[in-house]
């Protein structure tokens, strides 16, 4: 099998993998990062998101041979981070009470910083649009659209005492 390298989370790594593979099971299987879940594995649900040179892939259906020589960045990043905007995401998910079961949280959080990054106060209109594809089954649509917006600044003060009263 061909080796493949790739940045993951800052770390340069060489795997072994037929070009076509997901890039999930490479990160799950290979890589031991289990942080990044498998659900529907059709791109339909949000579950697998990681960021591939900064922007949020499915990486259930993105081939390894698409990431090679580039930076993949998985749920296992944010709690080494430094990145300013990534600690007011984690902190908002924690002052909001966002996860339930937690399954769908990873691809939540990358898929959200991903919007963040290209839009520092993004509207309500903006966050649904955006977060549309990600599915999570416990239901936590309004507190995730709450916590960034209190990342982004724009959760007005009476509204953030709220959480866990969807
Ligand atoms: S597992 Fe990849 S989108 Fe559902
Ligand atoms: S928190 Fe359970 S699926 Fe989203």
């Amino acid at each position: 099998m061909p080796a493949i390298t790739l940045m993951v989370n800052g770390r340069r790594r060489t795997v072994d993998a037929l070009p076509d593979t997901p890039l999930l099971w490479v990160l799950r299987d290979e890589l031991k990062l289990k942080g990044t879940k498998y659900s529907c594995g059709m791109s339909e649900c949000g579950a697998c998101t990681v960021h591939l040179d900064g922007a949020p892939v499915r990486s259930c259906v993105t081939p390894v041979s698409m990431a090679a020589n580039r930076s993949v960045t998985t749920i296992e990043a944010l709690a080494t981070t430094k990145d300013a905007r990534l600690l007011a995401l984690q902190a908002a998910w924690i002052a909001d009470e966002v996860p339930q079961c937690g399954y769908c949280q990873p691809g939540m959080l990358l898929q959200a910083a991903g919007l963040l990054a290209k839009n520092a106060h993004p509207s309500d209109a903006e966050i649904e649009r955006w977060m549309a594809g990600n599915l999570c089954r416990c239901g936590t649509y309004s507190r995730i659209k709450r916590a960034i917006r209190r990342a982004a600044g724009t959760e007005a003060a009476t509204q953030t005492t709220e959480a866990g009263h969807d």
